[in-house]
């Protein structure tokens, strides 16, 4: 089948017309990976949902793809953003395609190079601000709603609407939904999606049953688990540094409605589970994405899938490649040898 992007394949679910210019870098359609390692371990299937597959590395391609056509619909000429890396590459990367100007606003220091990387690759105006993605955030929603710039952050209905297309892919790759769904959270935009995603689906006879949703949260970035704002959120998986999450109450609807839990798990869980993925699945992904993992990890300890059947998925939600520099440091460095066949010979143990 010619794959042409979410928004032909589940144009049903989503909110466009004949008039909607579809602006779409075939985002979607990405593996969903039968983790062995981590189904022996916890004795349910789990299954990796590798959004770090998308065109630009991450799963906000899917929820871009609809803001950006949304946006050009409306003959908008200009979107903003404030971001931890990810949302601004993708917002770069549709407008680029489109001509749209796109401004994004980050938190200095604090966004991995690969993202930075890619908002300047494509032209959009960055701005740094002395300050993290919460206050970022507050200043883009004053912007845009006193402007004629449109907001393109998960508080924009579209991007939920077509993030919630990872969850049908996935019941239409298992041919129902899963038992248990694990989830990073952040700004909270994805499990939200994620959990109107099932339900649509359910509604619409596609499924028998509903996953409970398992988030997970950075410990030093936990507002929604320790139930009040952080000011100051820590946490080396950037992507997730948020003290204030623009949909905590609608992630608290997925928790409550679906029974499932939102947690938090340490910079040492997410590293072990960032490696883990790395070097026993061969899947590189980048650590808030490893959240999900570092959480299942963490509640099989405590028996929570113990009697349970059927499969776990989890969402890794951007490439490893993102954050190049995370990566080296956590590793032993090459050696440096002299370029002669015995020293070779030696350093890799032929005598
Ligand atoms: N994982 C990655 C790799 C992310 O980039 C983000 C969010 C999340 C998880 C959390 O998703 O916010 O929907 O709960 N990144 C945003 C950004 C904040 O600006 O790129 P969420």
């Amino acid at each position: 089948m010619k794959w042409e992007g979410i928004i032909k394949k589940y144009r049903d679910f989503l909110p466009v017309t004949d008039k909607t210019p579809i602006v779409s870098l075939q985002e979607g359609n990405t593996p969903l990976i039968l983790s062995n390692f981590l189904s022996k371990e916890i004795g349910l299937d789990v299954y990796l949902k590798y959004d770090g597959a998308n065109p630009t590395g991450s799963f906000k391609d899917r929820g871009m793809t609809m803001a950006i056509s949304k946006a050009k619909e409306n003959n908008t000429t200009a979107v903003m953003c404030a971001s931890t890396g990810n949302t601004s590459a993708s917002a770069a990367a549709y407008s680029a395609r489109c001509g749209l100007k796109c401004i994004v606003l980050i938190p200095e220091g604090n966004i991995a190079l690969g993202k930075l990387a890619q908002a300047m690759i494509h032209n959009a105006q960055v701005i740094a601000i002395k300050g993290n993605f919460d206050q970022a955030l507050t200043l883009v929603k004053e912007i845009t709603s006193s402007y004629p710039i449109e907001l393109v952050n998960s508080l924009n209905p579209f991007r939920i609407e077509g993030q919630k297309s990872a969850a049908f892919e996935i019941c239409d790759f298992l041919s129902d939904a899963p038992v248990f769904h694990a989830i990073p959270v952040g700004n909270a935009g994805n499990i939200t999606a994620y959990w109107k995603g099932y339900k649509e689906y359910k509604a619409a006879g596609k499924t028998t049953c509903l996953p409970k949703m398992l988030g997970f949260q950075a410990a030093k970035s936990a507002p929604i688990v320790d139930k009040h704002i952080i000011e100051n959120p820590e946490t080396l998986a950037t992507a997730i540094r948020i003290g204030n999450p623009a949909s905590w109450k609608t992630a608290e609807e997925a928790r409550d409605e679906s029974g499932g839990i939102i947690d938090k798990v340490t910079d040492e869980e997410i590293l072990q589970a960032y490696k883990m993925l790395a070097q026993k699945e061969g899947v590189f992904a980048e650590p808030a994405s490893a959240a999900s993992v570092a959480g299942i990890l963490k509640l099989h300890k405590t028996n929570f899938f113990k009697n349970q059947k059927g499969n776990i998925v989890c969402t890794l939600t951007g490439h490893g490649l993102k954050d190049p520099n995370l990566a080296i440091e956590n590793v032993q460095k090459p050696s440096v040898i002299e370029p002669d066949l015995k020293t070779v010979l030696k350093e890799i143990g032929i005598k």
